[in-house]
């Protein structure tokens, strides 16, 4: 397991300082790089030893069958899954006669930094061969944010105490052969060796590889130039065969001479392109990034990220390994949805193979909420994604027999990648989180355009998915029955409450925007009968509330299942899917993951409408002791509530969970890829948690308030054309307009005109007291 000590503490890196063989696979995921089109995992330059060699391309997948022991009706029957793809990263080293292998000789130093300012990964290291030659090797590794298709490597040799004969052979490499797979053995072989060649070349120091999937039929090229600075007498020689394309370079050097290889490789996939034009491509690619050449691709990789942080920078005083965690955080959902550009955003990015490379609702709930406030252009391409995958979900929804359009609960390509299971296939809460995530980005941006040519068309499609799902009973209440809300212990369930309340919103916003592009919503075939149709069943939907206890339902009939035995649950029994059947899950009251509660902070503003904070409270009081965050979904969810009902303590502790999820390696799955969402969740959790940020229509809601251990918690906010920086203290609240026209806020309920003309600070009331929910036994967030 990761320790506390496995990373430095540091504001603006993550700095490994020692080698540990046992964690390499958690460090690769960790140290991995990305721009959300390419995804390098923290592999040694080397290439060897590794934990799980990884080069991704958003959208290169490969098809293998879903097997069923016995089939039904709409199961899915084609999955796909995310392909390791010719690793460019290579650059094998050999020292004198041997190679540099860290598994051999002596390693006196190794050090690798990810720098978060620069978006680099640098190691420096220092080994004495078995046979007592020490060399030093450095290298810095970029995968460009603004050459889309750019990855490069600087790596430098020196000998330290003799003469030294030094080879390095970078190459490009496809088909690598990879760690046994687990799983169904049909999946496996589809992966065995996924790409069939098609071109190879090597001609001095250019290398290229072109590949084909098997069954999927996307065409993959990959091409690399090299840049020597090499001391003395230095020779060079290139070949390529079908899956290996090798630059070998030799040279011997005198200690504290330093042989250098910058290495540029460029990426490109299609299922449409020829060969040569996709040889182009990438040929193109590295003309465009040699123009640049080395010190501007890592000039601008910094000038991109010193924008960026100046937008979206989190500061928390108090707890320096929260502050190292934030910005962790927000540079990897950077990374992951950066330059994704009209492709999905998957739920562990491009930094590991888990979940087979799926985009799910984490995306639209929790990422994008992140970039929509830091990066907006960012969830604009990945709604338009979606957007292009409609085709596939109305065909998704007409096979199940409704309208419009059934988003697909994990896919890479838009079409159902999930076998039939009852939490899958049933969760149709996706739809409405994608019309939220559509709502959330037009109401922060003002972008009128994405309104009309994308938000427009998946509104409609989803509210015809809600309204064919949902029916009026005889007294004209709407149900949607038979469906799987957020919280996977609970399924095919009636009138879940998360469902309801965010297909309420997103049939009213489908009537509202239709009203606004009265010409669009005709191209669409919608009329005011229909219209009308969705107000009445958003205006009757039902919320179902238990008036015994005085808490809203999870779902009709929730409260009435017998609680889950947690005093018989041992602490070795969670996650509990890996040790109980589902079935029985399903009829009891426990909770994977947040549901209720996390409709709370999404449809805030219906629960302001209808209820007090008290009954926020005695919701959140009910439902803490059911939730046993089997998910990692779920506890920046529960510290943004906690943080809410004046819980700050428990909020924190929620908060520092999903800040460390991967850092610390919290759910022992970190080697396949990072949590995208949890990480995302740990800006929510402070943002939304101790800064109270809501938005409401077009302007935002401020009740902020911290836990005792933060002294300070500063963020900034780009809200309509505006930049806005919100710093909190113990006492007060400061807001300050930093560009844009004016905007009127709220802080703890008070009205606030921000002109522009320097800071308002205001007092921040104390919150009233509680007493603290509980939580299952074993299940209690570690206390900081
Ligand atoms: C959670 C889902 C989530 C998925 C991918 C599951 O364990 O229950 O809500 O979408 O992981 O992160």
């Amino acid at each position: 397991m990761i320790t506390n000590r496995t990373y430095a503490v540091e504001p603006w890196s993550v700095r490994e300082t020692a080698l540990n063989l046992d964690l390499l696979a958690q460090s690769e995921s960790v140290f991995a790089l990305s721009n959300g089109h390419i995804g390098w995992r923290g592999n040694l330059d080397e290439g060897e030893p590794h934990g799980l060699p990884g080069s991704y391309l958003n959208g290169v997948y490969e098809l293998h069958p879903l097997p069923y022991a016995e089939a039904g009706y709409g199961y899915p029957e084609s999955g796909q899954t995310i392909i390791n793809v010719t690793n460019g990263k290579l650059l094998r080293l050999l020292v004198d006669d041997e190679p540099f292998d860290l598994r051999y000789g002596r390693l006196v130093k190794h050090e690798r930094t990810l720098d978060l300012r620069r978006g680099v990964l640098e190691r420096a290291c220092e080994w004495t061969s078995p046979a007592g030659k020490t060399v030093r090797v450095r290298s810095t590794r970029l995968v460009s944010l603004t050459q889309r298709a750019i990855a490069a490597v600087q790596y430098e040799v020196e000998p330290v105490d003799s003469r030294t004969r030094v080879v390095i052979q970078s190459e490009l490499v496809a088909n690598e052969s990879l760690p046994d797979p687990k799983g169904d053995p049909r999946t496996a072989k589809a992966l065995q060796s996924p790409l069939e060649p098609e071109e190879h070349l090597a001609i001095g120091p250019r290398l290229r590889l072109v590949h084909r999937t098997r069954r999927s039929g996307l065409r993959v090229a990959v091409a690399a130039d090299h840049e020597l600075d090499a001391p003395g007498e230095t020779t060079t020689s290139s070949e390529s065969d079908t899956d290996v394309a090798r630059l070998t370079i030799t040279s011997v050097l005198e200690p504290g001479q330093r042989l250098r290889v910058r290495k540029t490789v460029a990426h490109g996939w299609s299922s449409a392109r020829s060969r040569p034009a996709m040889s182009d491509q990438v040929e193109a690619a590295l003309a465009a990034a040699a123009h640049s050449g080395w010190d501007g691709l890592e000039g601008e990789q910094r000038a991109y990220l010193d924008d960026f942080w100046a937008r979206a920078d989190v500061e928390v005083h108090g707890d320096e390994e929260i502050q190292q965690a934030v910005r962790f955080a927000l540079f990897h959902v950077l990374q992951a949805g950066a330059r994704a550009e009209q492709r999905a955003i998957p739920a562990k990015g491009l930094t590991g193979s888990g979940y087979d490379g799926h985009v799910f609702w984490d995306t639209e709930m929790f990422v994008l909420p992140v970039l929509t406030y830091t990066e907006p252009r960012a969830v604009a391409e990945a709604l338009r994604w979606r957007r292009d995958t409609l085709p596939a979900a109305r065909d998704r929804a007409a096979q199940l027999g409704l309208r419009g359009a059934a988003f697909p609960w994990r896919t890479i390509d838009g079409s159902e990648g999930s076998a039939y299971w009852p939490a899958g296939t049933a969760a149709f809460h996706v739809a409405a989180d994608i019309a939220h995530a559509a709502v959330r980005y037009t109401a922060a941006t003002g972008d009128t355009d994405f309104e009309r040519d994308t938000a427009l068309e998946l509104l409609v499609e989803t509210a015809r998915l809600w309204r064919s799902l949902g029916h009026h009973d005889h007294h004209g209440v709407f149900h949607i029955d038979g469906v799987t809300g957020p919280d996977e212990y609970s399924a095919i369930t009636d009138d879940n409450t998360y469902t309801n309340l965010m297909a309420r919103a997103n049939l009213l916003a489908a009537a509202d925007v239709c009203e606004r592009h009265p010409d669009e919503a005709n191209r669409l075939g919608v009329d005011d009968e229909e219209s009308a149709n969705w107000r009445d069943a958003a205006e009757s939907v039902n919320i179902p509330y238990n008036d015994e206890i005085g808490v809203h339902e999870q779902h009709s009939g929730f409260t009435r299942h017998q609680r889950w035995d947690f005093a018989a649950t041992a602490a070795d029994q969670y996650p509990l899917l890996l040790h109980f059947p589902y079935f029985d899950l399903y009829r009891k009251q426990v909770i994977k993951q947040s549901d209720l509660v996390l409709a709370m902070y999404t449809c805030g503003n219906w629960f302001d409408a209808h209820c007090d904070e008290d009954q926020i409270a005695r919701n959140f009081a009910y439902y803490e002791p059911l939730t046993v965050r089997d998910s990692s979904l779920s506890a920046c969810c529960q510290a943004v509530v906690a943080a809410q009902t004046g819980h700050l303590r428990l909020a924190y502790d929620y908060a520092a969970e999903a800040a460390l999820m991967d850092l610390a390696d919290l759910e022992h799955n970190t080697r396949d890829g990072l949590h995208i969402a949890s990480l995302a969740g740990t800006w929510m959790a402070l943002v939304a948690g101790f800064g109270g940020t809501r938005r409401f229509g077009d302007s935002l809601r401020f009740t902020p308030r911290l836990p005792e251990k933060f002294s300070r918690l500063a963020f900034r906010l780009q809200f309509r054309g505006r930049c806005l920086s919100v710093e909190i203290d113990a006492d007060k609240a400061t807001y300050t307009l930093l560009n844009g026209s004016p905007l009127t806020i709220h802080h703890h309920g008070s009205a606030v005109a921000l002109n522009g003309d320097g800071p308002v600070t205001l007092a921040i009331p104390a919150p009233k007291w509680r007493p603290t929910p509980e939580q299952p036994p074993h299940r209690r967030p570690n206390a900081r």
